[in-house]
């Protein structure tokens, strides 16, 4: 009965994860570099006491990273001569605190020298910057190898803060993530801030029919509208996704279910059907959200591994 069941999962996991194949492992460096996860740690937390932005910015960076090219490290690879890198393209506003990796990258080289991947080092960190959050922990899986590719014209692929509901669950459904994936890893956004460039097209001239996004609370348009001035000339005018944003909760959700969300493709969760009921069980019950976004983080972190490959020396550059 109870292989059968693993039997039953087991070939589930392989019609749904086409993406990857890849075995990783949660005592990966258990022989290899025992301390690996406890310097990751340290160096993250340290970064976090002076910079409170690192932990949104390594949450974010987890997702890009894995979402272009699958979870390789390509986000790290620098601009060289010859070709521009993911770090360097659109979205507009790209990933930051790429330091902190840096940082836990050449601590970890001095303990265990050649052994944990860049793509590793992430993993590890978006977890521990969740946790360190308050919101829910994890066993991150390991044994990632690092890419040794980066395209700035690979990030078009990011799904945008337009999109709607169909166009999100294809984007997820492409590196094998499920509806609930989709909802779960959004509340990532109860994290962090965001430039008036990625929500300001809701605000004026939405439509043939609204000026505003109809589906945008007033008061929050209101609000936004002053922040981000028609014309506006400040590039770091913005706001804070929710209004705990420093703290892992389910209030980016409640705020869902108010019109309160920042990105269009924020508020749609809420207002389709495939996807309203999932945005208002986990406004209700924020344990119920923390235990799926774990098991959407891992998930998130088997897209598109690769298992032969280098170890990056340093994490900026391939070997
Ligand atoms: C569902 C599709 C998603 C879209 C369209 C999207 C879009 C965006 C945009 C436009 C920003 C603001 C960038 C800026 O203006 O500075 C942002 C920020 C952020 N996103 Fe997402 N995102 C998505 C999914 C995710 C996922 C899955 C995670 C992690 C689990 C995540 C974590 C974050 C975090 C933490 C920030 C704040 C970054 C900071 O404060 O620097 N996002 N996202
Ligand atoms: C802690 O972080 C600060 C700021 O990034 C850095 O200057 C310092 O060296 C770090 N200390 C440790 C022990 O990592
Ligand atoms: C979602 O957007 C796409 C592309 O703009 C469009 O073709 C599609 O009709 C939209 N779907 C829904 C359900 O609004
Ligand atoms: C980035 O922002 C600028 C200024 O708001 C805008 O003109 C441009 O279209 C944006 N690019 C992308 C890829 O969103
Ligand atoms: C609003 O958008 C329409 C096209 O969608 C455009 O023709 C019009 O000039 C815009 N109005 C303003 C005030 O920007």
């Amino acid at each position: 009965m109870a292989s059968f069941r693993v039997l039953c999962s087991l070939a589930l996991l392989l019609l749904t994860i086409p993406a990857s194949r890849a075995v990783l492992d949660s005592h990966y460096y258990d022989q290899t570099c025992p301390q690996a996860e406890a310097i990751i740690s340290q160096t993250v937390r340290n970064a976090s006491i002076y910079d409170p932005k690192v932990p949104a910015r390594l949450l974010r960076m987890f997702f890009h990273d894995c979402f272009i090219r699958g979870c390789d490290a390509s986000i790290l690879l620098d601009t060289t001569p010859g070709n521009q890198a993911e770090k360097d393209g659109p979205p507009n506003v790209s990933v930051r605190s790429f330091y902190v990796i840096d940082d836990a990258k050449a601590k970890l080289e001095m303990a265990c020298p050649q052994m944990v991947s860049c793509a590793d080092v992430i993993a590890i960190a978006a977890r521990d910057v969740v946790a360190m959050s308050g919101g829910p922990s994890w066993n991150v899986l390991k044994g990632r190898k690092d890419g040794t590719v980066s395209k700035a014209s690979d990030t078009i692929n990011l799904p945008a803060p337009s999109f709607n509901v169909s166009q999100l669950i294809q984007s997820f459904a492409k590196r094998g993530l499920g509806v609930k994936d989709l909802v779960a890893l959004s509340g990532g956004h109860t994290l962090g801030f965001s430039h008036c460039s990625s929500f300001q097209k809701r605000l004026r001239n939405f439509s043939s029919m609204h000026d505003i996004d109809p589906t945008m609370n007033l008061q929050l348009a209101d609000a936004l509208r002053k922040i981000c001035p028609k014309g506006n000339t400040n590039p770091s005018a913005g706001t804070f996704l929710d209004s705990t944003s420093s703290i892992f909760d389910n209030e980016y959700f409640r705020q869902l279910t108010q019109g309160k969300g920042v990105f269009g493709s924020d508020q749609v969760l809420f207002i389709d059907d495939r996807t309203k009921s999932i945005v208002e069980a986990f406004a209700k019950d924020q344990s119920l959200f923390f235990g799926e976004f774990a098991a959407s983080m891992v998930k998130l972190g088997n897209v598109g591994v690769i298992e032969k490959g280098e170890v990056r020396l340093k994490c900026h550059s391939a070997n």
